[in-house]
């Protein structure tokens, strides 16, 4: 593999650790837990780990030489420093013990079922450090949710004798990673599960996870980019630019970008939802700030769309609710129709509400709603062109406004979608020190026993000596949730807090932003330099750790 100048300097940078993972370790046990909601139901369905206890790593005298072969699966989305959470993985089952071994299973969940793995010699681990990507063993999204998977599974982790496995993924490969987790240890297997918190989108965070690692390579990455576009909207005066941030559900990553580059406009989904706003209203409040700025002489700005906003409208979000049973219950009857006969028979089947707003939408956005769901029954929201929406629908409204005398100038816009961009960037200082602390706690929960946790450390806003690490139960964070037309036991998803300090700083702005020229360029991740240029965090976790 030829590799870039930046790579091969990058490739001998040693990620800190939180001083407790440096040598042997121990862990300290809190009090049992409980699930954030639903306890009965999610304790019976997980006996065996329900109601354990959140530990912490702290220094020992005792060396664990614990002799055990590891698997480990990426999962979902790509997320920058994955492959440190591996290598982190590596250098500690090593240290443990030199004659463990490691073994990745190739795409994803995927790769167990189907025995497609490979060793992850020193050779290979140490072509991926402190790299972008999932290519290392690649990633993928099959669920794994029936018996025969796991049993599946279960064979080539005793053909290799593999006494854990590490799943690194989002909120649904974790709640997959549990289910293992408690089915493993239901029979007694003698293999112990562990998760890892990944996904750009930051919506896998809450007491015990402060954030998820890749959300802060990636808003940097496309902060970066919103900059640029800033600066040459700044430059030319003459577009608006719509600029659509990946994200699937929660706005977390539009609100990171908006606190970094400080645009004219930011629609935030949670909000749209809680003040029950239509998509007519949305668009009158953008043309409102366009009209604006147009009477100041301003015929450019930049907004920020976040790439879930459509399922968070609530009338669309009703509306998608119902197709998902509809689509779960129908499947079979409905996949051979042609596109027509496809939304007729959509239009038959819906309550009079949803039949009508699904008439309203544009054809393209009422297709994206009505195909397959991904396997974890989530619309393909990356696949709509809300931005496109927004801005056809603004200019539809400003000519309108033209003829009645309320908007005076001109309106060109230009669209972005900034996703795959930021998903495989080098990670930044933060993230691949956090993910390497990850990797290594993952190890430490495995050498120590556990099983059903999640690998967290906390404290991270400090230096990386003070970080503190250790485990969490994933049944703590589990809630019933419909899926597919039926309940299922899921991670509960972290949305945009309306009350947290990410989003009222981002309030106490946002009408200056949008009157003024208020932006920042941000510029590229530094790797060298500065403290206060490399080592920063989000301004998400920075605003949510100010008390
Ligand atoms: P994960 O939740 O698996 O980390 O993925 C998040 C994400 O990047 C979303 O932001 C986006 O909607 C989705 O993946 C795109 O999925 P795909 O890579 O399958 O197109």
């Amino acid at each position: 593999m030829e590799k870039s100048a930046l790579q091969k300097e990058r490739a001998a940078y040693q990620p800190k650790l939180p001083k407790a993972l440096n040598g042997a370790v121990k862990v300290k046990e809190g009090a049992p837990t409980q699930s954030v909601d639903n306890q009965e139901e999610i304790k019976n369905l997980f006996p065996n780990t329900y109601g354990m206890p959140v530990v912490e790593f702290v220094e020992s005298d005792e060396p664990n030489n614990k002799r055990i072969n590891v698997g480990v699966i990426l999962s979902g989305g790509q997320a920058p420093g994955g492959h440190n959470v591996i290598t982190g993985l590596f250098d500690q089952i090593k240290k443990l013990n030199p004659e463990n071994r490691l073994y990745g299973f190739i795409l994803g969940p995927n790769g167990l079922v189907e025995h497609d793995y490979m060793e992850l010699t020193k050779e290979i681990v140490d072509d991926y450090r402190n790299t972008g990507g999932f290519d290392m063993i690649g990633s993928g999204r099959t669920k794994l949710e029936e018996e025969d998977q796991f049993e599946k599974g279960l064979e080539i982790l005793r053909e290799l004798d593999i006494k854990a496995l590490v799943i690194i993924g989002g909120d649904d490969s974790n709640t997959n990673a549990c289910v293992l987790a408690e089915y493993y240890a239901a029979k007694n297997c003698g293999v112990q599960v562990i998760g890892c918190p990944k996904t750009i989108d930051g919506d896998l965070k809450n007491e015990q996870i402060e954030t998820s690692f890749g959300f802060d390579t990636a808003t940097k990455t496309y902060s970066e980019l919103i900059g640029n576009i800033e600066r040459d909207c700044n430059s030319a005066r003459k577009y608006w630019h719509f600029i659509k941030v990946m994200g699937r559900s929660a706005s977390h990553i539009a609100l990171e970008c908006a606190l970094q580059c400080q645009p004219n406009v930011c629609i935030i989904s949670e909000e749209v939802e809680k003040n029950d706003m239509t998509l007519n209203q949305i668009v009158d409040n953008l043309c409102q700030v366009i009209a604006f700025r147009a009477s100041q002489g301003n015929h450019f700005g930049t907004v920020i769309v976040p790439e879930g906003l459509i399922e968070f409208i609530p009338a669309i979000g009703r509306l998608i609710q119902e197709l998902n049973d509809l689509l779960a219950a129908h499947g079979a009857e409905y996949k051979d129709l042609d596109a027509d006969a496809q939304r007729e028979y959509i239009i038959a089947h819906l309550s009079k509400e949803n039949a009508a707003t699904f008439e309203t939408l544009p054809a393209d956005v009422a297709r994206q709603l009505s195909l397959d769901r991904d396997p974890h029954g989530n619309v393909q929201v990356s696949l709509i062109e809300t931005e496109k929406l927004l801005s056809d629908m603004c200019a539809a409204k400003l000519e309108k406004w033209k003829a009645e005398g309320k908007f005076v100038g001109n309106f060109a816009a230009q669209h972005h979608f900034f996703g795959y961009e930021g998903r495989c960037a080098a990670p930044s200082n933060f993230d691949a020190d956090y993910c390497y602390a990850l990797g290594t706690s993952a190890a430490q929960l495995i050498a120590n026993g556990k099983t059903g946790y999640m690998a967290i450390v906390k404290n991270t806003t400090r230096p990386a000596e003070e970080w503190v690490a250790g485990g969490v139960p994933i049944t703590m964070m589990m809630n019933m949730e419909r899926r597919n037309g039926k309940m299922k036991p899921v991670i509960r998803k972290a949305l945009v807090d309306l009350d947290g300090n990410p989003f009222k700083t981002f309030v106490g702005c946002r009408d200056r932003w949008a009157k003024e020229t208020c932006y920042v360029y941000p510029g590229p991740i530094q790797y060298w330099g500065p403290s206060e240029v490399c080592d920063q965090p989000t301004k998400t976790l920075a605003l949510e750790h100010v008390k």
